[in-house]
């Protein structure tokens, strides 16, 4: 394993090493007005030496990859864990960067208690507990949350969920979230809506009926977890966010990755991935409404897809081609 991913002089290179290498990203995005955030797991804060000074460095937002959802914070019914959100919420607060909370309701990550067979009334009182206890603990110190993550399946219809008990638990928990912190402002987020298509129709016709009906939601998050082949200007990209804008809501890219995966040598794969990264942050930048950019990790050796090298640093904390990409861009007028 290289020195410096554990060593204190190798740290200390690394640093030196992206101190030369331009600004970082996070002061070049404060100037363009947007956030530039990184998804977290607080556990590499302890284990690994370079992944919190580049997270402080880099990131002007943080994530919790795994540690706010509900399978995470409240394993047993009733009991909940904090410990590693808490984690996070202090690193952020430290390092000044904005927090964005993922997710409150999500049919995947649930505790297996949730599997269980819950009546109506049950059920409601389930939901309303988890948010209130979650949203209300970090009441002020969240700014951003995920308040239902990806109801819409890939054949955009609704997916079943432990939830369905309650068929109006999508705006319920908009309702609830907005009751516990009226700061917060409260997102939608799914992924393989990023250009025009059935998927994104969907959802488009979810929230523009929730908005209609008063259910308090600010914003929609765009994942964005990508391949090589995706063109976001075939997929037409820069035009599905903006209908999304048109119904008032603020757009985030919540959960970006480009898996390097695909034809050609590896040096053009990157410079392909860099692109991919640039492109998508010109739609953000061009687009009045959005406002954060978010990559799901930090480096390649912790990524959910680790296997496919997606990230901007890589599994040496290394600046890929991508890390310049977006330097670039943001520093474009
Ligand atoms: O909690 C256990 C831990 O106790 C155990 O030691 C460890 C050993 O493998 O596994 C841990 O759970 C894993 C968890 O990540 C935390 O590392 C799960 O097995 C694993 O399935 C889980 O994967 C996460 C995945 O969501 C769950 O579906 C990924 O890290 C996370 O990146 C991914 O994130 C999702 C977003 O929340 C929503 N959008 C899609 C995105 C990618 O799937």
């Amino acid at each position: 394993m290289p020195l410096w991913r554990y060593g204190v002089l190798g740290l200390c290179a690394l640093m030196m090493a992206l101190a030369q290498s331009g600004p970082p990203l996070r002061e070049l995005a404060e100037r363009r007005g947007i956030l530039v955030g990184a998804a977290v797991e607080p556990s590499l804060l302890l284990q690994e030496a370079a992944y919190g000074p580049v997270l402080a460095r880099e990131f002007n937002l943080v994530v919790a990859e795994n540690v706010m959802k509900w399978g995470a914070l409240q394993t047993s019914r009733g009991q909940f864990n904090f410990a590693a959100a808490d984690l996070l919420v202090n690193f952020a607060q430290k390092h000044k960067q904005v927090i964005r909370g993922h997710t409150l309701v999500w049919h995947q990550q649930l505790p297996r208690w949730m599997y269980g067979s819950f009546s109506r009334s049950e059920m409601e009182a389930i939901l309303s507990q988890h948010i209130r206890t979650v949203v209300g603990r970090y009441k002020g110190q969240i700014a951003y949350w995920d308040v239902v993550n990806e109801a819409i399946g890939d054949d955009a219809r609704l997916r079943a969920t432990p939830f369905d008990v309650l068929p109006d638990y999508i705006e319920r928990a908009f309702r609830l979230a907005r009751e516990a912190d009226p700061k917060a402002k409260l997102f939608y987020n799914d992924y393989g809506a990023e250009g025009l298509g059935p998927k994104s129709d969907a959802i488009y016709s979810l929230l523009k009926s929730l908005k209609e009906k008063g259910v308090p939601i600010d914003g929609i998050g765009f994942q964005a977890h990508l391949d090589l082949g995706f063109s976001p200007q075939q997929a037409r990209m820069a035009e599905n966010l903006e209908r999304f804008a048109r119904l008032g809501l603020e757009i985030h890219i919540t959960e970006m990755d480009v898996r390097l995966t695909g034809p050609g040598t590896k040096a053009e794969r990157l410079q392909a991935q860099a692109r991919l990264y640039q492109e998508i942050l010109q739609i953000c930048l061009r687009q009045p409404r959005c406002k954060v950019f978010t990559l799901w990790g930090v480096s390649d050796a912790h990524s959910w897809r680790a296997a496919s090298e997606p990230l901007i640093f890589d599994v040496d904390y290394q600046p890929k081609p991508a890390y310049f990409a977006l330097q670039r861009t943001l520093q474009q007028p």
